[in-house]
């Protein structure tokens, strides 16, 4: 019997979990530096806390999700996406009553039951974001301008950011009305008039060609907006101006989940076709409301790691490992190997990536080994070496050898290094 991971979870293995790593990390750095903070959440929760947050005219929640019911009978989901699950914790920690904008961060394993494809998986990961208790438009430029320079960092250029509002609560009710009124007018099949009737602007993100024509006459949702929701929107975008950072407004921009208001945004990636969307976030106004908590606002942004390594990919920028295996060190007998191995650990305290050649195997054996980890240096300690005070440190590529005390090894090989990575 062999075993397979099952169908539609991704998952990274050495060495393609290097640039897992490494897009993670870019993508996390500028949230840090904007004073965002670690949350580790719950991977499954009360099922409710979704279909409340989340929405039920929703695909994730009416489709997608990945439900069971523990021993006691609790009907419990796993996570298929981030925001609920902040808010609930936000609400349960009493951190809403604390400073405000609480300012968090998280990533993690997320699941949706889709139909697997490239760029799409039951399984996916995401680094995501969220501000929450201010109101003020600026917060949706930092909360933008911080997956812009995560982008930014890893090279990429081959994307839009796309930006809409779906107005304050006033406006929004305004819209639902007008577009519910013209989607009367419209044949439409029964799943999709139920849609419409929890709610209708969850049509608007319909994308079968015929309701594309059909909603070509749809009124625009910028339309419907109140003096303060069309204000605030305007500064998100003076904002993004002054941070250079380029947009375009698509007033057909609903995205997938119900709890948004506001300024809504979408990161697509043409290159990456039919899964093009690599990040997507907005304001959210009732959700923590819904959720049990005070009424405060928030925004934030979900983005999806596996769509950014195919990004990468797309464009041909390198997000190989940035710190290559420094030295293998091979001790020559048996008894040479912990004097080896200190030596290792020793390199491995000044920031050194090191790996050793366990087992008592042949000379020759262990020079292979080094050269399929694909180190940068070799050496042999044996007992010369050891009353000597000096190795001869064999670099793979070349096969030069030089002689290096050993008090020197550190900083010869930590040079080599960043020459390496430099290159
Ligand atoms: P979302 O647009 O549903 O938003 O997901 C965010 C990103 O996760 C997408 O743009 C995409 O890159 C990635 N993603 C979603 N589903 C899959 C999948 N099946 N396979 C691979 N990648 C996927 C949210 O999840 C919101 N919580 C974002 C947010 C935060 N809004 C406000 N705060």
């Amino acid at each position: 019997m062999k075993y397979q991971a099952p169908k539609g979870v991704k998952e990274y293995l050495p060495p393609a979990s290097a640039q897992f790593e490494r897009v993670r990390e870019a993508l996390l750095a500028p949230a840090r530096l904007a004073n965002y903070q670690l949350m580790e959440l719950a991977i499954f929760e009360e099922t409710e806390v979704f279909t409340r947050g989340v929405g039920e005219s929703t695909d994730v929640v009416s489709k997608e999700m990945y439900t069971f019911t523990d021993r006691a009978d609790r009907s419990l989901t796993l996570r298929p996406e981030g925001t609920a699950g902040v808010m609930r914790a936000v609400i349960e920690s009493g951190m809403d009553r604390g400073q405000l904008p609480v300012k968090v961060f998280y990533n993690g394993p997320f699941f949706r039951a889709e139909r697997p494809q490239a760029g799409r998986y039951r399984q996916f990961y995401q680094v995501g974001i969220e501000a929450i208790g201010s109101e003020d438009p600026l917060v949706d430029v930092e909360v933008i301008s911080i997956a812009t320079q995560g982008f930014a960092a890893l090279g990429l250029r081959g994307y839009k950011l796309v930006i809409n509002s779906l107005g304050d609560s006033e406006s929004r009710n305004a819209y639902r009305l007008e577009l519910s009124k013209f989607l009367s007018t419209l044949a439409l099949d029964d799943v999709t008039r139920e849609r419409a009737r929890i709610n209708p602007l969850r049509i608007l993100d319909d994308k079968r060609p015929e309701m594309i024509s059909a909603l070509a006459k749809a009124p625009n949702i910028l339309d419907s907006l109140n003096p303060q929701s069309r204000e605030d929107f305007s500064k998100v975008q003076k904002g993004l101006d002054a941070l250079g950072i380029a947009y375009e407004i698509d007033p057909r921009l609903v995205r997938g989940l119900d709890y948004y208001t506001k300024t809504t945004f979408e990161f697509v990636h043409p290159q990456l076709g039919a899964q093009s969307g690599i990040g997507g976030g907005g304001r959210y106004d009732g959700l923590m409301e819904a959720l049990g908590g005070q009424p405060l606002s928030g925004i934030g942004f979900g983005i999806g790691i596996d769509r950014v390594i195919l990004a990468c990919q797309a464009e041909g920028i390198d997000i190989s490992e940035q710190m290559p295996l420094s030295c293998f060190i091979i001790p020559l007998a048996q008894e040479w190997e912990l004097e080896s191995f200190r030596i290792g650990a020793e390199l491995r305290s000044a920031g050194l990536r090191i790996d050793f050649a366990f087992g008592d195997r042949s000379l020759k054996g262990a020079m292979k080994a080094a050269d399929k980890a694909g180190a940068q240096f070799t050496f042999v300690l044996g007992e010369r070496e050891s009353q000597s005070g000096s190795v001869e440190l064999k670099e793979l590529a070349t096969g030069q050898v030089q002689s290096v005390r050993l008090a020197d090894l550190a900083a010869v090989l930590g040079n080599a290094a960043r020459q390496l990575k430099g290159n």
